[in-house]
């Protein structure tokens, strides 16, 4: 269980900057970070407190998404940027539900990677669970390799899981090309999971605060690429949306499952800054 002691350190991680899934990881309550990645994330905390409630509010959105489409009989899912595994990982939901289902996570950064390897490898069946190093900005490549795995099946339907991910995708990189290629390498009847941050209708007293979150993550760790609905809404170009389509973060089927993070945002869903969405392939 190396990646349990808390001095190791996988082949590849970057200890000089704070690095975007090792601070989630913080935000979250985890143990998957470094000194670095934990004085950014305190330095984002003093900034502006809410951003650990926010964290929250995204991670239990993956939850429910992942939740109603176990429901509706999606049994395999791809999830692109996947981060350090926590509490309600994608499988564990999905077996809630159905037993037996599968799942290929993606993440771009050693330590989520090593250490969703450590869990699959304690918790999880081979034939039915794999984890991959990758760059999902290079579709083509992720869809091979996660073919490769076995572990899904391209002739049934997919869950697609974007969440809380695109951000980082910056506009020289046209994330919504991204998206639709991936679209197209999907069977019909696949869905597409989205959450995304936004400036739109940010709360003005709180305005600033966030701002310097922002600023913090441009100098130190990876730009955040706001984007507005519109754009969030153009990423389910060619997918039929689900209800209730395009909603704040917090309206997305509140009820579906325990939620208590996003409960604190009933009365001002706005103010969570997330845009979420379900989107099917016709
Ligand atoms: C905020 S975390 C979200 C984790 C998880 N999806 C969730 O909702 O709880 C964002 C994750 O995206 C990963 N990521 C960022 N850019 C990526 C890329 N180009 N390819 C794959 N993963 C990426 C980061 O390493 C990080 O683990």
């Amino acid at each position: 269980m190396a990646a349990q002691d808390p001095d190791f350190v996988p082949e590849g991680v970057d200890l000089e900057h704070p690095n975007p899934a090792r601070i989630y990881d913080w935000f979250l309550g985890g143990t998957a970070n470094w000194a670095i990645d934990r004085e950014f994330g305190a330095r984002a905390v003093a900034a502006f407190p809410g951003v650990r409630v926010l964290a929250k509010v995204g991670r239990e959105f993956l939850g429910r998404g992942v939740q109603y489409l176990a429901e509706q009989g999606v049994n395999q899912f791809l999830d692109l940027g996947s981060g350090v595994p926590t509490v309600g990982n994608v499988h564990e939901i999905a077996d809630e539900v159905n037993p037996g289902s599968r799942c290929v996570y993606v993440d771009i950064e050693p330590v989520a990677v090593a250490h969703s390897k450590v869990l699959l490898e304690r918790e999880g069946d081979p034939k039915r669970h794999a984890v991959i190093q990758g760059d999902l900005r290079d579709p083509e490549t992720i869809w091979r390799r996660a073919l490769d795995t076995g572990v899904l099946d391209p002739s049934q339907p997919i869950g697609l899981i974007v969440v809380g991910v695109l951000y980082f995708v910056g506009p020289e990189d046209n994330p919504h090309a991204i998206i639709g290629h991936y679209r197209d390498l999907l069977p019909s009847g696949s869905y597409f999971l989205c959450s995304h941050l936004t400036v739109d209708d940010e709360p003005t007293e709180e305005g600033d605060r966030r701002e310097e979150v922002r600023q913090q993550y441009r100098q130190h760790s990876t730009e955040l690429h706001m984007r507005d609905r519109a754009e969030f809404t153009r990423f389910f170009d060619g997918w039929e949306l689900v209800d209730p389509g395009v909603v704040w973060i917090p309206q997305w089927r509140p009820d579906l499952r325990p939620s208590p993070a996003t409960r604190e945002f009933a009365g001002n869903p706005s103010s969570s800054s997330g845009y979420a969405g379900l989107g099917r392939k016709p």
